[in-house]
């Protein structure tokens, strides 16, 4: 029996969801703060679904690094300028870089234990807004002593405990797996082929809302909200994926010397948001509402952490065994790309068939902002399986630490 910790939901289901553009760091949304970009896709995942704050009762957010001074109130203000009265309260969930499934989850759990029939969730990231931080010198700056200020995410992608980077721990992997540098550049290609792809059919588009100058106003408080820079008007398209053929990647500098990760085969660093609405059935239907999919079961687990990114393996093995299925049930899977040897090492731990993965591209080409990713993935994964007609599908990413964590969704309108 796989080990750790699993909810099966009878009754939950996820409404249409949304996202902004992923854009690389230091870009066109650089400047806007996790809380607002959070609030720009919850007004949309709501306007979408024909749905008001007024008929919000929980909201579940997930942010990792710190983008403003605000952060504190992000889960709160995200909540009340989306319109959510004030008596619906608001909370903060964080699993790294599985933050964003987790909400779902948590949401899961809320709904099937009857605590409320409707739940917003939204991961918001600003990867940009990561702050130069420093902790030891509220006590004044004693003469000679080191400063200490740092880059937070520079910082924080490196496990003190393991004394390694996420990248070296991807590194881990392609030496247990036998993974070669030319196999991971493969993998890169192909997924910005992909991504390319889905946004040349639109497929993208249609769950992305574009990004524009807007004020975001809440009656008795502050108006807050988004001013674009330059001469911008809208900020509409993903700007990581580009062809990037096998003989470009390969003449990438490894980030260690020797290594197989470079900068073209590892997840993008990106801004973003992604919004979804969550339901019971019971509300669903009186509300005629058409849900994208039935949120069906979610696994959490814990492995090594100097080889996290094993995580989805344990995760997607406990998910399928508690539910029942097998891998060839599952038609689609979205597993976070964090870093190409990591999701390779994963595929072949489960023996999986790589042409189901990441169809419309991952995190390589399309980026990795940590709390928005699983509430991305799990959009991208239902959409993709009403396109298909596919029943089942999982989405999963590996967790800096050592954990995985992974979600079964079904389509309601299969018809494979
Ligand atoms: C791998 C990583 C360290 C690279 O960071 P970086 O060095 O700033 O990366 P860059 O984007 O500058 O890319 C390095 C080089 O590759 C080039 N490059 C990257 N992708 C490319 C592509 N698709 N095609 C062609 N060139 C590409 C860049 O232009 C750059 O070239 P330059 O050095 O001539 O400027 C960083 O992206 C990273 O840590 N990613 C993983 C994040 C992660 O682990 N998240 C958490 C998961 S648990």
């Amino acid at each position: 029996m796989a080990q750790g910790f699993f909810n099966a939901f009878n009754d939950v289901w996820m409404l249409d969801g949304v996202r902004t553009p992923m854009v690389d760091y230091c870009g066109a949304l650089g400047h806007i703060s996790p809380t607002d970009l959070g609030i720009k896709a919850a007004r949309e995942a709501l306007k979408r679904n024909g749905m008001s704050g007024a008929d919000i009762e929980s909201v579940i957010t997930g942010n990792m690094a710190p983008g403003d001074f605000d952060q504190f109130f992000l889960p709160r203000h995200i909540g009340l300028y989306a319109g959510v009265p004030q008596q619906v309260p608001a909370v903060m969930a964080q699993r790294i870089c599985g933050t964003g499934f987790e909400l779902f989850r948590q949401a899961g759990e809320q709904i099937e234990a009857g605590a409320c029939d409707t739940a917003l969730v939204v991961g918001t990231e600003s990867m940009t807004r990561n702050p130069i931080a420093a902790f030891d010198h509220r006590t004044g700056f004693k003469l000679g002593a080191p400063v200490g200020f740092k880059d937070y995410m520079w910082e924080a992608l490196k496990d003190p405990a393991a004394g390694i980077n996420m990248i070296q721990t991807a590194e881990n992997l392609a030496k247990q797996y036998g993974i070669t540098r030319e196999e991971v550049d493969q993998f890169a290609a192909e997924s910005f082929a992909k991504a390319v792809a889905a946004q040349e059919s639109g497929f993208l588009a249609g769950e992305i809302v574009p990004v524009i100058s807007e004020k975001f106003e809440l009656e008795g408080y502050q108006t807050r909200g988004i001013k674009l820079q330059g001469k911008l008007t809208e900020v509409a398209t993903d700007t990581h994926p580009r062809l990037s053929p096998v003989e470009v990647l390969a003449k990438l500098r490894p980030v260690y010397e020797g290594g197989v990760q470079t900068g073209g085969n590892s997840s993008a660093l990106v801004d973003a948001a992604a919004a979804c609405i969550v339901t019971s059935g019971r509300y669903a239907k009186a509300n005629g509402k058409q849900p994208l999919a039935r949120v069906v079961a979610a696994a959490a687990v814990g492995v090594p952490p100097e080889i996290m990114g094993i995580g989805p393996a344990a995760a997607i093995r406990l998910l399928l065994e508690r539910s029942g299925l097998q891998l060839d049930d599952i038609g689609r899977f979205e597993i976070n790309e964090a870093q190409g040897a990591q999701t390779l090492a994963v595929g072949r731990e489960l023996g999986m068939d790589l042409s189901r993965l990441n169809v419309n591209g991952g995190a390589i080409a399309l980026g990795h902002p940590l709390a928005c990713t699983g509430v991305r993935l799990t959009i991208t994964l239902a959409r993709e399986l009403k396109r298909s007609g596919l029943r089942y599908g999982i989405s999963s990413a590996c967790i800096g630490g050592g954990q995985g964590i992974a979600l079964l969704i079904e389509n309601p309108d299969a018809t494979a």
